[in-house]
């Protein structure tokens, strides 16, 4: 029942023509943080490298990182490799990674730290990434995609306020509370820069953009809407400005349904990824009409694997049988997870086509 539509003629990537419409009996499938420590090659070359960022700035590596998983397991998708907190980087912060720690960077959680912040991306260090998208974009077949990607305002705010990962996003939940004419002003410099970067992307050869907003979840009522939804449609609102027919995929994990339609009607995104706490066949219900699923194996299950594994990849293709569907993780993928298990679940929904 492949839509030989001509609309979707243009592409030849499974991936892009459920993004632009089409229910494929073939399912594509990637990973989110496919390239990292779970895989040899990975870690190899970051021992080259020197360092993460280091890794993330030099097109010569960051492009082999990027193309590693997809030159592996023949995945639908390739996913830029850099990090959600190269554009605070890329707007003078100071950013370093403590190894087997975390992201560090030196807080902006007052007005005067706030104003040493530049207010458009360092195109020296953002350049590294167009770069490497090129590369990538070149040595890509025309039927695997490029995705580009951006951290949400909000949650690049929870590590910029803190200057480093937390639990609880107290510090930034703090601020928002307490100044949040200031919060507003970091988080409109975030979207903003955010938006640049992601146009960056797509004018250097990426084929769709995802925006990861990991501790979307963290909000109540209010500060969902002012700090998720309508900083992450002002995104999409700029990025489209610049390339209507931009494809734009939201990640907002831990967001409830009911949340999750209102940002779908709000951004019209082409896809929205569900972590693996959705309720499938309610959000099958719920979001299908408006957008494309991808998703949602929990990243816990491939670190299983076994029988669990090939159970759960069955229910979710089934659930999602019949709509527009991305197979994907919930979350990104765990440095523990064993290959074998990527293998299988691969295999499992490739068995399906
Ligand atoms: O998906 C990919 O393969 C592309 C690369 C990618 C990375 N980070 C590489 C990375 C992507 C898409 C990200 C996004 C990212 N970065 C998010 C949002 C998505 C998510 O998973 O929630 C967040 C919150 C960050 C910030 C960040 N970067 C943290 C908290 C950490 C430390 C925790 C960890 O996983 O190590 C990083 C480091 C990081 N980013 C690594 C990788 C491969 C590990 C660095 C290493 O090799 O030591």
């Amino acid at each position: 029942m492949e839509l030989k539509d001509s609309l979707y003629a243009s592409s030849s990537s499974p991936l892009l023509k459920v993004l632009d419409g089409a229910l494929l009996d073939q399912l594509p499938i990637w990973m989110m943080r496919q390239a990292g420590r779970y895989l040899p090659e990975y870690r190899e070359l970051r021992g080259r490298a020197g360092g993460f960022l280091q890794l993330c700035l030099d097109p010569a590596l960051a492009a082999p990182v990027t193309l590693q998983p997809v030159e592996r397991f023949q995945l639908d998708a390739a996913i830029l490799f850099s990090d959600i907190l190269i554009v605070p980087y890329a707007l003078g912060v100071k950013l370093w990674f403590e190894e087997g720690e975390g992201p560090r960077l030196e807080p902006v959680a007052d007005l005067g730290t706030f104003r040493a912040m530049d207010d458009t991306l360092d195109p020296l260090r953002v350049g590294a990434v167009y770069e490497t998208a090129r590369r990538v974009k070149a040595k890509l077949d025309a039927h695997v995609a490029l995705i580009g990607f951006c951290g949400a305002p909000w949650t690049v705010a929870t590590y910029l306020v803190a200057g480093r990962g937390t639990t609880d996003k107290r510090e930034a939940l703090l601020l928002a509370e307490n100044d949040p004419v200031l919060f507003g002003e970091i988080i409109g410099r975030l979207a903003a820069a955010g938006a640049e970067h992601l146009i960056g992307q797509l004018r250097a050869g990426a084929d769709a953009v995802q925006i990861f907003d990991t501790w979307a979840g963290v909000l109540d009522e209010r500060g969902f809407q002012r700090w998720c939804l309508e900083p992450t449609q002002a995104m999409v609102e700029r990025v489209r400005a610049a390339i209507p027919e931009a494809r734009v995929i939201l990640f907002p994990k831990g967001v409830e349904l009911s949340r999750l339609e209102r940002l779908a009607r709000a951004c019209k995104p082409q896809a929205i990824s569900l972590d693996a706490s959705v309720d499938r066949v309610k959000a099958r219900m719920l979001l299908s009409p408006l957008t494309a699923l991808q998703g949602n194996l929990d990243p816990e299950t491939l670190v299983k694997g076994g029988d669990a594994l090939d159970r759960e990849v069955d229910a979710i293709c089934d659930d999602f049988r019949g709509v527009r569907h991305i197979f994907n993780l919930g979350h990104g993928i765990l440095p523990q997870t064993p290959i074998a298990n990527v293998e299988r679940m691969i295999a499992r929904v490739r068995s399906r086509r």
